[in-house]
């Protein structure tokens, strides 16, 4: 009998939960957002649930304006820098991936590349770096800018960091250090290899100070939904987080994903597609929708508007609650997250509600309730229909609902033989099923970058 399709599952971890009143909770721990302690139990209890990474998002960046309407829902306001965090929990844990997001817009790719190489050597192998373009002026405000570029000039310029990282990542081959104390030699300069770049936005001429990676490379991560951000990903990533809440949708997105990486000579295999769901389990189906409403309940109206106006890119806290927003508010163009945009906008269309705006947005993120049986089922259609090859789990609220799932949908779906009972590998790219990359110096097909189109 051939092995059922396993399932690549992710934990996108905010400190007290990613629903929007979560550190409101009962069971949130005031000041968890910054305590190294409680972020090792979470990775602890991912790692228990046999995860194939835990991971942080990020943006450099806290709100500045609106902060009454902020204070009432705090995401990004007080929170731990990611690598230095996850460095952190590698000590904590053995086998669970550690990915974090690091902007192409903020960075220089001598940064990126050292920091990952190090967090993958720290962990033994571990590491994963979501690439992203970063979608808030709050952060270019940080880094001499007054608004973000356009979308298009920021996927132009991370192609670039991208590629410089990746050769930066190969300057040495593997074995190049040796430490051989007979002949007092302690690598081979034979095995070091510059990088010689020069392009639109960057001039590297070098070599990055740390030997190759465990992983070769750690993996690389991506999140784009814009038809840019596809391509990117087909030509790049090696996890991509899908983020739709509709089944037809994310089918659509995975064969369309999957299709474009032939043109970059790519396997469709080489890229595991984790769709995005957030989960609450209760013992009911009714129970888990008590549970959420409940939640909902504890969000601010004002909290409500502020994340509908970020998203749509204009404010609306000068219309009534309770009548439907006009169309004409729907700016022409977006210029953030797009998919956000474009799921407001509808939303809008449909003659709602500001209110029932607030409270039906999402995120694109599909919040699931039910039993655990319910969830597996879910999780199980998803993969059968050719909508994924796993789930990014975003936990609404923490610890209970990691636990609930670790608890009790792990166990089912392990015994359904979709997850693994353990690790069966030490790395990340073990976990994933995903080879260790052959350095381009020493590969037979490979491409030196100042050679790449
Ligand atoms: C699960 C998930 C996690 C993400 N994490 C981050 C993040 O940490 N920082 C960030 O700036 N954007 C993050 N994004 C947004 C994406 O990078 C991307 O900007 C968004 O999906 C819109 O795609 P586009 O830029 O191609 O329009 C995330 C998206 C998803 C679905």
């Amino acid at each position: 009998m051939s092995k059922k399709k396993q399932m690549v599952i992710g934990a996108l971890v905010h400190a007290n939960g990613s629903h929007a009143a979560s550190w409101l909770m009962d069971e949130a721990r005031p000041h968890a957002s910054t305590d190294i302690d409680y972020y090792r139990e979470m990775a602890q209890l991912a790692e228990r649930g046999k995860f194939d990474f835990f991971f942080i998002a990020d943006t450099p960046a806290a709100r500045t304006e609106n902060l009454r309407a902020w204070s009432r829902s705090p995401l990004f306001m007080n929170v731990l820098e990611p690598i230095t965090l996850l460095s952190a929990i590698a000590g904590a844990t053995t086998r669970i991936g550690l990915g974090a997001t690091a902007s192409t817009s903020f960075y220089e790719p001598y940064n990126v590349a050292r920091l990952f190489s190090s967090l993958d050597h720290i962990s033994h192998g571990r590491a994963a770096w979501n690439v992203v373009t970063s979608a808030n002026d709050y952060a270019a405000r940080n880094f001499g800018l007054e608004r973000l570029p356009p979308h298009a000039d920021r996927y132009t310029k991370a192609k670039e960091f991208l590629e410089v990282v990746e050769a930066l990542w190969d300057t040495w081959e593997d074995g190049a250090f040796v430490y051989d104390k007979e002949t007092c030699q302690s690598f081979l300069p034979e095995k070091q290899h510059l990088v010689d770049h020069k392009g639109k936005y960057f001039t590297v001429h070098g070599a990055l100070n740390i030997e190759r990676s465990p992983q070769g490379r750690p993996v690389i991560i991506q999140a784009g939904a814009s038809d840019t951000g596809r391509d990117f990903a087909a030509e790049h990533a090696e996890v991509v987080f899908g983020s739709s809440g509709n089944l037809d949708a994310a089918k659509a997105f995975y064969s369309d994903l999957k299709a474009r990486m032939a043109k970059f000579g790519r396997r469709p295999d080489d890229l595991k597609i984790a769709s995005g769901i957030s989960v609450v389990i209760g013992d009911t189906e009714q129970e888990a929708r008590d549970k959420l409403d409940r939640w909902q309940d504890l969000v601010h109206p004002d909290v409500g508007i502020l994340r509908l106006g970020q998203d749509l890119e204009t404010d609306l806290s000068d219309l009534p609650l309770d009548e439907p927003v006009p169309v004409s508010r729907i700016p022409a163009t977006s210029n953030l997250h797009k998919a956000y945009f474009d799921e407001i906008a509808g939303l809008i269309r449909q003659g709602l509600t500001l209110r029932e705006i607030a409270r039906r947005f999402n995120r694109a993120k599909a919040t699931f309730c039910g039993t655990a049986t319910q969830v597996a089922d879910h999780m199980e259609a998803w993969i059968e229909a050719g909508a994924c090859d796993g789930f990014m789990i975003s936990f609404v609220a923490l610890p209970s609902t990691m636990t609930d799932f670790v608890e009790k949908v792990v166990p089912e779906l392990q015994r359904r033989g979709r997850f693994r009972h353990d690790y069966e590998g030490r790395t990340l790219r073990e976990h994933l099923g995903l080879a260790r990359p052959e350095n381009r110096h020493t590969s037979l097909t490979s491409t030196p970058i100042a050679k790449r189109a």
